[in-house]
């Protein structure tokens, strides 16, 4: 169980990260008058806090605490700041970061909670797994956009306040957790 806990420590640190590197992702874009960019950056950070508060429920639960994020991790702002670049290189980043958590670190993460029979962590982890995956093909399609060097159109973008998905549309069931529509909530900078 204790690496289960360590686990849900480290994507709940993570979370926390992407949170504020999307939301600073998203100021560099408005800054770009890439208004895509800038919204999908900041969806993207919204949709990373509903994972945090997904981890931390589970963690709470599993380890019988009630401990708030800032309990669990500590941002160094600096290092934050320092990785904000151009949006082309910022879409880059987030891609690989989304790419490593869908591939590797939650497909890792969801087997040691099935080990562990912690079925509302391995619900958390999955939700985070499926979405991180759709958000790293939302990065896809404005990096083709980017490359394509066609004017950027302003796209609205809808979080899933359950899972994290985003998508560019409402659906009438979440594709992730299948929550009717109205858990979807339209993102605006
Ligand atoms: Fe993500
Ligand atoms: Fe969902």
């Amino acid at each position: 169980m204790k690496e289960l806990i360590e686990a849900l420590g480290e994507s709940i640190s993570g979370e926390a990260f992407a949170k504020q590197k999307y939301e600073l992702f998203s100021e560099k874009a408005l800054g770009e008058e890439d208004l895509m960019c800038a919204n999908l950056f900041k969806a993207l950070s919204f949709a990373e806090s509903i994972h945090l508060n997904n981890h931390l429920n589970a963690l709470n639960k599993i380890a019988g605490t009630s401990k708030n994020f800032e309990d669990i991790t500590k941002i160094d702002e600096d290092e934050l700041k320092d990785l904000v670049k151009s949006t082309l290189v910022n879409l880059l980043n987030a891609r690989v970061n989304e790419t490593f958590e869908f591939k590797k670190k939650y497909k890792n993460f969801v087997k040691l909670a099935k080990k562990e029979d912690q079925e509302v962590a391995m619900l958390s982890f999955t939700y985070a797994r499926m979405a991180e995956k759709a958000h790293a093909e939302l990065l896809n399609n404005c990096l083709k956009a980017i490359h394509a060097t066609k004017p950027m159109e302003e796209i609205d973008f809808f979080v899933c306040k359950n899972c994290g998905n985003v998508m560019d549309a409402i659906p009438s069931k979440c594709p992730i957790c299948e929550k009717p529509s109205k858990y979807y909530e339209k993102i605006t900078i």
